[in-house]
């Protein structure tokens, strides 16, 4: 076929290989240059042709003959470099790139704007779930007010495998990274960095408001304990690592990401291992979960693949493409910082076998507007009791300083686990 559209993938890695072979299935592109961190590197891709291959990515986005670059890399530097200059170069940008996104989104689709070029990311989001096409086009008529997701698989299968096995984190965690589930250097994940990046730009899109990452409250999971997950399922929940976006009446943001105990009820306490899920929840359409895969070789370039093409449907047909993928963002969401936000909670606490403990759990409570939903105390052990508490709403600067006056009687208490619980 003549004319077809020339494509220049930046990285090799998992993602960038499935985006190699899957382009082989299209007559109508041809990947002209590829650009990778090391030449001499093995690879198990039949048919690669070594001449395409580059370990100057700069030679890929100042290539005149490419039309579309697909960033595969990661990272703030140098992708961002790499796409402004390509987006300089006159070309169009797929990139599955989170953390750019989430820290330079901003100042990325505007330069893309000022070029009138297309920077689409659907592979930046839950990875092969269709999420950002579907929110900007068949759900642009919704105003959409709540978002409870399921962002991060790694953390997700840590969780998964704790519950069913019983098994500490520490555990858990080592045996994934036998696996290849997690990484050496687990921190992005578990400590909620990669969720938070994801769940910022899906925020800003679904409520047309900028949100910013340094306003997203983050916490991660290396805190829950095996007693946690079996008091929280012996109480009708599952715990998960929730990334949540909701606007309050005063259309302010809430944008959060931490463990959560989830009502059984719920579609996301049965996203299981690596699966991610995200709820949409809007007018008129209701509530909307798209679960699926959200990493991966093939799941990932199916999103990258599927940006690819909608950018080529339209070249050469057009002088301004996709209008409705664009971001222009023109205001900065106000956001609610975590302290002034109503939750429910769950409280694990250790308590010495002495009158008057659960007196004390419930006037500390009290004088902080604290209203029970209920208290368990099962039996006492050892000179010891586990106490386990369900909050009804309640402000989290509230609930902080009661956990403040359960600390200062540490001879007396010692609390295990402060875990928010969803409504
Ligand atoms: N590390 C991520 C996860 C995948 O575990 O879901 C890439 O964002």
């Amino acid at each position: 076929m003549e004319n077809k559209i020339k494509i220049g993938l930046i990285g090799l890695g998992t993602v960038g290989t499935g985006v190699y072979k899957t382009l082989q299935e299209f007559d109508n592109v041809e990947i002209v240059q590829i650009a990778v961190h090391n030449k001499n590197k093995k690879r198990n891709i039949p048919n690669l042709d070594e001449n395409i291959i580059t370990d100057n990515a700069y030679e890929v986005v100042n290539n005149p003959e490419i039309q579309i670059v697909a960033e595969l890399i990661g990272g703030t530097e140098p992708a961002f470099d790499l796409i402004k200059t390509a987006i300089a170069n006159g070309k169009h940008v797929v990139t599955a790139n989170k953390e750019l996104l989430a820290k330079h989104g901003e100042e990325l689709f505007n330069f893309a704007e000022e070029h009138n070029k297309v920077v689409l990311y659907e592979a930046a989001i839950a990875g092969g779930i269709p999420l950002i096409m579907p929110i900007k086009t068949i759900l642009a008529g919704n105003k959409i007010n709540k978002i409870k997701a399921i962002l991060n698989g790694t953390t997700n299968y840590i969780l998964t495998k704790m519950d069913v096995q019983q098994a500490s984190y520490n555990d858990v965690l080592v045996e994934a990274q036998d696996l290849g589930y997690a990484e050496t250097n687990p921190t992005g994940d578990v400590e909620g960095f990669d969720a938070a990046y994801k769940i910022t730009t899906l925020a800003t899109i679904a409520f047309n408001k900028r949100v910013k990452l340094e306003n997203v409250y983050r916490e991660g999971i290396t805190k829950i304990r095996p007693q946690d997950m079996k008091a929280a399922n012996e109480m009708g929940y599952k715990i998960k690592l929730i990334a949540s976006a909701e606007l309050n009446k005063n259309g302010e943001a809430d944008v959060r990401v931490h463990p959560m105990l989830v009502p059984k009820t719920k579609t996301l306490a049965h996203i299981d291992y690596v699966t991610n899920a995200v709820t949409l929840t809007g007018h008129p359409v209701g509530e909307v979960t798209l679960s699926g895969p959200g990493a991966g070789e093939f799941p990932t370039a199916s999103s990258v693949v599927g940006d690819i093409l909608a950018i080529v449907s339209e070249l050469g047909r057009t002088d301004y493409l996709l209008p409705m993928m664009r971001c222009r963002h023109s205001e900065n969401a106000k956001m609610v910082d975590i302290s002034e936000t109503e939750n429910k909670y769950y409280l694990s606490i250790t308590a010495n076998n002495s009158m008057g403990v659960i007196g004390k759990i419930g006037k500390a409570c009290e004088d902080n507007n604290i209203s029970l939903a209920s208290i368990v105390q099962k039996e006492v052990k050892d000179g010891s009791a586990d106490i386990t508490v369900i909050t009804e709403l309640c402000k989290e600067k509230d609930m902080q300083k009661a956990i403040e006056i359960f600390n200062s009687d540490n001879s007396l208490m010692k609390v295990n686990n402060l875990i928010r619980v969803q409504v």
